[in-house]
């Protein structure tokens, strides 16, 4: 049978060691440097580790650590809620300043609209004559009617029209008539006061119309197209 001291030399290393922890504890507990209730339950506080002081970046209401920070709650809130609020207004300021100027600067500069819009003065135009202004590259009609052409196109019959218009819907005084001196058939420019209808007359291959600018005989599909323009006052139009 094998003795005890035979055993002991037998042990592994670790448990060679682990005795002799043992044995240094319980010296320590005869001490009285540790509790011998638990020796395997101590445990190491690394007090050695150094925390940073974030004092400088906390609120002066928390850091007193013997005050309730409930007691600044109310204030520390409205703090935040202020500086979101302010935050959000100047964002949307921003955003809303960034959008205006990209969508202002796709629009057409004060010189690009001088130059896409005339000014006729009607005074210049007697009546029962045309005049022909160029404007944006093309030939433009403006006719000063006689009443007996304002009250023969008014009383045309529009079902008998190719495009069917009524002349009111193509003037906004009837004394004025202002139209595009373009053929809608191949883009010829009509005369002005001839053809069979004393209007205008494409001599490029025949179409004739009204003192309305409105199709009535020939090749041409549609009616001369009106633009857009107004009176700013009585003497004056602009167009475009
Ligand atoms: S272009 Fe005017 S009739 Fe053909």
């Amino acid at each position: 049978m094998m003795s005890v001291s035979a055993r002991a030399g037998a042990l592994s290393p670790y448990l060679q060691a682990t005795k002799q922890t043992v044995k240094s504890l319980r010296s320590l507990a005869a001490k009285g440097l540790v509790s011998s209730a638990a020796p395997g339950g101590i445990r190491m506080a690394h007090t050695d580790i150094r925390i940073p002081d974030f004092t400088d970046y906390r609120r002066s209401e928390v850091t007193d650590p013997n005050q309730s920070s409930k007691e600044s709650s109310e204030a520390r809130k409205s703090f935040s809620y202020l500086v979101t609020g302010a935050t959000t207004v100047l964002g949307v300021y921003a955003a809303k300043t960034v959008v205006t100027q990209f969508v202002s600067s796709m629009s057409a500069s004060a010189d690009v609209l001088a130059l896409s819009q005339i000014e006729i003065k009607l005074g210049d135009i007697p009546e029962g004559k045309n005049m022909t202004f160029k404007w944006r590259g093309k030939p433009l009609f403006v006719r000063h009617r006689t009443e007996k052409e304002i009250a023969t196109e008014a009383g045309v019959n529009i079902a008998e029209l190719r495009d069917p218009q009524h002349d009111k819907d193509r003037v906004i005084n009837p004394s004025w008539v202002i139209v595009l001196g373009v053929c809608t058939h191949l883009g010829c420019v009509p005369i002005a006061n001839a053809g069979d209808y004393g209007g205008y007359y494409c001599p490029c291959h025949g179409s004739h119309y009204d003192a309305s600018g409105r199709i009535r005989k020939g090749p041409a599909p549609l009616n001369l197209e009106v633009p857009f323009y107004e009176f700013p006052d009585e003497g004056t139009v602009i167009v475009g």
